[in-house]
């Protein structure tokens, strides 16, 4: 091996540079080169590289965001770009690359590693819904920014007595809206993985007001559907290169129509990119660096067309198939753990709400 690649793409999340660090200086210990590709696959199209060495990582620890910079581009849209990405490996003489990414970055990884491309991926999403690894990183960090801010929020809805709503992220898995709902301690958490009935949400809030209660906050993933139509809502129908179209919209629709039913004051916040931009956690710094080291250890072994992923505390490695045939939705058990805490619902009006 004399020279690795390494790129970033999707969305950007804290612990990109930690990784982007541990890579380059595990490699260095092995005299190999660095190239740092911009801007996810397209610069990898484009020729856009620049050498990284040990002194460009140093620092870059704790910063959030990625010194790569990132995109959504997909090299598979467009077949000649997949021609420029085979000539500009050769070109600049990559021997193997490390892409860290999502389920896009990484789906494109496999059908690189499937033409014969050395290639491994690191698993990068703040939606903690990518397959094959318990977490991902960037995660950790984002549930800590979304449990302040469901911390904040209490504090002002107990003080006005109203309902407030948090629109977080999560297109397809509500893994933040759960994990954080029970951090924070919800009284009522909606997901992409269990379209609400939107009477029964009003009702469990109003068993809280019943019971003696005087204010509610409701946790929604960007991905919450209503059963009647199962869709989410959309900020724009335009489609990303990857298919996906901007959600956004539902914390607005949930805090309009509690706020009309339960003819309570309402108020809606919608966290957005605040959940992804800044400083890591330690547990990201150490979950990101962990997954570098192990990268690198790899593309040593030769052992392409796999992912890092964490097992219980292990770091180990699965195929990329594996990680990107389907996501990893929230676990029910943890979800009905989340549901003790949200308002009693008597058990005639659900029997009447399935009839
Ligand atoms: O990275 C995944 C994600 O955080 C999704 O939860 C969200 O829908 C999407 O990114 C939004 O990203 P952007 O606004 O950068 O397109």
């Amino acid at each position: 091996m004399k020279k690795i690649g390494i790129l970033t793409g999707g969305g950007d999340c804290p612990g990109l540079n930690a990784v982007i660090r541990a890579v380059v200086r595990k490699s260095s210990r092995y005299k190999w080169a660095t190239i740092g590709i911009r801007n996810g696959w397209r610069g990898l199209i484009d020729g856009d590289m620049i050498p990284i060495s040990d002194r460009h990582v140093s620092g870059i620890l704790p910063k959030g965001g990625t010194i790569l910079g990132t995109s959504r581009t997909n090299p598979f849209k467009h077949q000649e770009d997949v021609g420029k990405i085979i000539e500009n490996i050769k070109k600049f003489k990559i021997d193997a690359i490390v892409a860290i990414g999502g389920e896009d970055t990484l789906g494109v990884a496999l059908k690189l590693h499937n033409m014969g491309i050395p290639i491994v991926g690191v698993p990068k999403t703040i939606d903690n819904d990518l397959s094959g690894t318990d977490f991902t990183f960037g995660f950790d960090t984002a549930i800590s920014i979304v449990t302040e801010a469901i911390d904040r929020l209490h504090t002002t809805a107990e003080s006005h007595h109203r309902v407030i709503v948090l629109e977080v992220m999560g297109r397809h898995a509500g893994w933040i809206a759960t994990i954080a709902g029970i951090a924070g301690g919800a009284d009522e958490i909606l997901i992409p993985e269990k379209p609400f009935d939107l009477n029964l949400v009003c009702k469990s809030l109003k068993a809280r007001y019943n019971g003696g209660k005087t204010f509610s906050i409701v946790v929604a993933s960007e991905g919450a559907k209503p059963k009647e139509t199962d869709k989410p809502s959309t900020l724009t129908e335009e489609k990303d290169a990857f298919g996906h179209v901007r959600l956004g919209g539902i914390g607005n629709f949930l805090g309009k129509e509690i706020g009309k039913r339960l003819g309570v004051e309402t108020r809606v916040t919608v966290l957005g990119h605040v959940q992804r931009g800044g400083t890591p956690t330690a547990y990201d710094r150490v979950l990101a660096t962990r997954f570098g080291i192990a990268a690198v250890e790899l593309l040593k072994d030769g052992n392409y067309g796999k992912m890092v992923a964490l097992k219980g505390n292990k770091i180990v490695s699965v195929g990329l198939e594996e990680a990107v045939s389907e996501l990893k939705t929230v676990d029910m058990e943890l979800y009905d753990i989340a549901k003790v805490f949200f308002g009693k619902v008597e058990i005639e009006e659900l029997v009447d709400n399935l009839s």
